[in-house]
């Protein structure tokens, strides 16, 4: 039954709490929410600020006006605060060197040094490094001469798999059978940015794996997969992400071993080993053959969205205590602990997402909840914000996600999807196949 008696996060909610730390969360998308939901439910937790935060963020702490972007706003944020922990959500400012800054006056950080974000900032280091360590990966070829665009085209057969080596929020990305289209986008990489990547195209089924890690070892979180096409049976253009799911099927426990084994293992050798170690998340993008062989499609400095969504919930042990160890270099002597259930969320997107998104629309419904044994589903919000006439209003191309958690995957996804059909906002769309390749299998 649903139920609109409050939302289950908001009864967790202890902010006046003395016993635990207070904690910074960088970043304002439904990622954050998940996280402040985590972290205002661990003991080890009193306070959960956020900046900029969002709705739902301000609904388990305390929201402040610094944007994520604004590294001298953030570090100046944290010290004020006397805060025991950053967790930092989005790759620009790790890229832009905001966990260096931290870390200089003494503050824990999750999330890696501006040497370690290059692995998401910078397309190209990403693949030299993985080259240099024998992780499987796709061939690729840097192109720095318009002269050299079809000879290139040749070498690989289509689709083409194009990519800018900047932070584009996954619009960097061309993957086409069109030649036309591959070589207008290459030319237009060069052309703006000196040179471009054109990469062999890997095929099976994709999953991401978060991988929480310091110096001292690493945690897998339940594999998970995205959904990034904005259309049904992923079609249409690439999102950031219209839902998810885990743990996802297609990652079995053979896999999971290979992956560990050759990637894991040895990025957490390249990364542990420099002067100074990478403390954060590991997100691998990955690809899964037939034959159960993973490749590595990309590596991310930073938990996922959409899922984080559905990987948190699943975090059985105190989640503070897990991302404070990883910042301060002692997770081997953390004792990290899933629930054995299921997670699904579903994207509520505004009309026009992926392109320019209708915002300042009322939305109503969001704050459904099912609670009924171990069937649990609610909303996460991302561009969402509370409106002067005090209620939510759109305020991005994502604005939310329904997430529900359970012990089989259907009853997950079917949760989440009598949340979100309780819904209203002018003009959204969802995908209506959340779950689809793992439901069919
Ligand atoms: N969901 C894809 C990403 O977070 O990069």
């Amino acid at each position: 039954m649903i139920s609109d008696q409050g939302i289950i996060y908001r009864v967790k909610h202890k902010r006046n709490c003395m016993a635990g730390m207070d904690v910074l969360i960088v970043g304002g998308g439904g990622r954050e929410h998940a996280l402040a939901i985590g972290l205002s439910q661990s003991e080890s937790v009193s306070t959960v600020h956020a900046s900029p935060g969002n709705a739902g963020t301000s609904m388990v702490g305390l929201n402040h006006g610094i944007s994520s972007t604004d590294i001298d706003g953030l570090v100046s944020l944290a010290v004020d605060l006397d805060v025991a922990l950053v967790v930092v959500g989005p790759e620009s400012p790790l890229v832009e060197g905001l966990a260096d800054r931290l870390r200089a006056k003494e503050i824990p950080c999750f999330g890696p040094h501006s040497e370690g974000a290059k692995l998401e900032g910078s397309k190209l280091h990403a693949k030299r490094v993985m080259k240099s360590l024998g992780i499987p990966t796709g061939d690729f070829i840097v192109v720095y001469d318009e002269g050299d665009v079809q000879s290139s085209l040749d070498s690989f057969k289509p689709p083409w798999v194009v990519k800018r080596d900047v932070l584009a929020g996954g619009k960097g990305v061309t993957v086409t059978s069109k030649r036309e289209d591959a070589e207008e986008a290459l030319c237009e990489a060069v052309e703006s940015d000196g040179f471009a990547l054109l990469e062999q195209h890997l095929s099976g089924e994709e999953a991401s794996v978060l991988v929480v890690m310091d110096e001292s070892g690493y945690v897998l979180l339940p594999a998970s997969q995205d959904h990034k096409r904005v259309d049904d049976g992923d079609r249409g253009p690439n999102t950031g992400g219209m839902g998810a799911y885990a743990p996802a099927p297609v990652a079995t426990p053979a896999v999971m071993r290979r992956v560990t084994e050759e990637i894991v293992e040895p990025m957490h050798h390249h990364l542990g080993n420099g002067d100074t170690p990478y403390r954060g998340c590991l997100y691998v993008g990955l690809m899964i053959d037939r034959d159960g062989s993973p490749s590595v499609v990309e590596f991310n400095v930073r938990l996922g969205d959409p899922e984080a969504q559905v990987t948190i919930p699943l975090i059985a042990s105190d989640l503070g205590l897990t991302l404070l160890a990883a910042a301060e270099g002692s997770l081997a002597r953390a004792e990290v602990e899933f629930h054995d259930l299921n997670a699904a969320t579903v994207v509520l997107a505004s009309e026009g997402y992926p392109g320019t998104p209708a915002t300042d629309r009322p939305v109503s419904g969001w704050d459904a909840c099912i609670e009924e044994g171990q069937v649990r589903a609610f909303t996460h919000l991302a561009g969402a914000v509370i409106g002067e006439d005090g209620n939510l209003h759109s305020s991005g191309g994502r604005v939310l996600s329904a997430t529900g958690i359970a012990p089989t995957l259907g009853e997950a996804v079917e949760s989440s999807y009598q949340i979100i059909g309780s819904i209203e906002l002018e003009g959204s769309h969802y995908r209506s196949d959340i779950g689809f390749r793992a439901l069919s299998r």
